[in-house]
């Protein structure tokens, strides 16, 4: 029992006594200090030793019961379990991280593709859409003019002149903010896990879109939230169900992408969103409004933003701009409600102090130009000729047992195949075609969704899509053909929801 003697926990601390243990517990399982098979103290006798009531060690174990650090045996106690054996720092099994790895490699445009792959899995632009020239043109521009203070630590919420010209592009799209509004972050999967970092707690709710994006989950994931997805219908989420799921489970907050939303590429209308933020106010929910394509607006639809329309300042509104920009600059940023500036800025610090000062500053200098709006206009270009191929595509090629709702802008398709098929068997037999996708279990918080995927045309020329779409949905037609003749075997392995 000497091993829990180093175990400190503290009332005093902003952190629960049980989630104080259950960190200490695992740091010692992870420290190679207690082992496979090593019996817990049982409940009273811990909760002796640590001077905490019973409650507080049984969530402990409950805790590292769920992440598979120990495992009960009825009428005798908890043990450690088997440790998969990997260099992971933070201990995380190595499954969890390959999943992980998987999910957002694919998302994104990571993948693992040979020269001639034909790739729908990315939704994220090829290098050759990259505006290079007037970026070098900025760069030198600004270390020109800045020299050393280019390189310098930049206040955390950002360079300022670059808040304020990102104020004044935001209020093109009806938001109207300050530079104090305003948080520079980079990437929005940085905003994201920001958010998650400032506002949510150990076991806290979180409400997605069901199907969401793949990133986003991880975020709220690593931060031990408790997520609950919501159908996503053809204009947006199921309402009804959003309130009884606010009313029973008190979320912190709601994430959702109301324009062209990743995977699905679903728009809300406007009567939606309008009627999803008077519930959120009504129940004191965060919104975490993910807008990372709603420029990609082909047929000029309204794709007002929430944040646009939200009088009580409960929406958190993350830009990214790695899909009409760059990626690799991993540059966005966050227009955030006043109330919770000191918390985001506090999370920001301890993740990376600041963005880098040199690409803030050239971005800013790009804004200012205006080549930002030649840019713009040129990838709408690009990507709505790939967009209206890809229409075209679908309508000439997609068997007829597979179903979808064409998108109306941004770069995503999402299809169901008939129930007994699986997207990740289809992947398989694509792939030896030098055909990748996103098979649709990858936005989804369980394994039951295998017959969605999504197909992207961000990384894919329209010749490209012509060739890949025709020989894509002829593998898809024998696939589904083949299925049709073997529905017993099939049947039998889904799960019965
Ligand atoms: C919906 C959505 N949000 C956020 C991100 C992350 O964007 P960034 O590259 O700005 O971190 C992605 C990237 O794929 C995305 O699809």
């Amino acid at each position: 029992m000497e091993i829990y003697n180093n175990i400190r926990l503290s009332k005093e601390d902003s952190e629960h006594l049980y989630i104080q243990l259950y960190k200490s517990i695992k740091e010692l399982i992870l420290g190679g200090k207690l082992m496979e098979g090593d019996r817990l103290p049982p409940v009273r006798k811990m909760a002796k030793m640590m001077e905490v009531n019973n409650v507080t060690i049984v969530k402990a174990y409950e805790i590292l019961e769920k992440e598979a650090l120990v495992y009960k045996r009825i009428g005798s106690g908890t043990y450690i379990a088997h440790q998969i054996k990997g260099d992971d720092p933070e201990g995380i099994e190595e499954e969890t991280h390959q999943a992980i790895n998987k999910h957002r490699l694919l998302d994104q445009g990571q993948i693992k593709i040979e020269e001639n792959t034909i790739n729908f899995a990315s939704a994220t632009p090829s290098a050759e859409l990259f505006p290079v020239d007037d970026f070098k043109q900025v760069l030198n521009d600004v270390l020109d003019r800045d020299k050393g203070n280019a390189f310098g630590y930049q206040e955390g919420q950002g360079y300022y002149p670059l808040r304020e010209i990102l104020g004044s592009y935001v209020k093109e799209y009806g938001i109207n903010v300050d530079a104090e509004n305003i948080q520079v972050i980079s990437g929005a999967q940085q905003g994201i896990d920001l958010v998650s970092k400032a506002l949510l707690n150990y076991g806290d709710y979180v409400i997605i879109e069901g199907p969401s994006y793949t990133g986003a989950i991880a975020a709220f994931q690593s931060r031990g939230a408790r997520i609950i997805d919501i159908p996503l219908e053809y204009d947006g989420l199921n309402l009804e169900i959003l309130e009884k799921k606010i009313q029973s489970n008190r979320p912190k907050l709601l994430y959702i992408m109301p324009n062209f939303q990743n995977p699905t590429g679903v728009s809300y209308t406007r009567e939606k969103k309008e009627k999803l933020l008077e519930i959120c106010k009504n129940y004191g929910v965060y919104i975490m409004e993910d807008d990372y394509l709603s420029e990609l607006n082909y047929y000029h639809d309204d794709t007002s933003t929430l944040k646009s329309i939200d009088k009580e300042n409960i929406v958190i509104y993350v830009k990214s701009f790695s899909k009409i920009f760059m990626p690799g600059l991993r540059l966005g940023f966050l227009v955030i409600p006043n109330n919770l500036h000191g918390r985001l800025l506090m999370a920001k610090h301890t993740t990376d102090i600041s963005t880098s000062g040199l690409l803030q500053r050239a971005l800013e200098l790009y804004l200012k130009k205006g080549i930002w709006q030649q840019h713009l206009r040129y990838m709408e270009g690009k990507y709505k000729e790939r967009f209206e191929k890809m229409i075209s595509c679908i309508e000439a090629y997609m068997p007829s047992e597979v179903e979808y709702i064409l998108p109306r802008g941004g770069v995503n398709f999402w299809f169901k195949l008939p129930s007994n098929c699986s997207s990740q068997q289809l992947y398989e037999l694509a792939v030896n075609e030098n055909i990748v996708f996103a098979p649709g279990n990858l936005f989804h918080l369980n394994n039951f969704h295998d017959e969605y995927f999504r197909l992207s045309i961000a990384a894919v020329s329209p010749p490209e899509i012509e060739v890949g779409m025709r020989q894509l949905c002829k593998i898809m037609e024998e696939y589904i053909n083949k299925y049709k003749s073997s529905v017993v075997r099939a049947s039998t392995i889904k799960p019965i929801l």
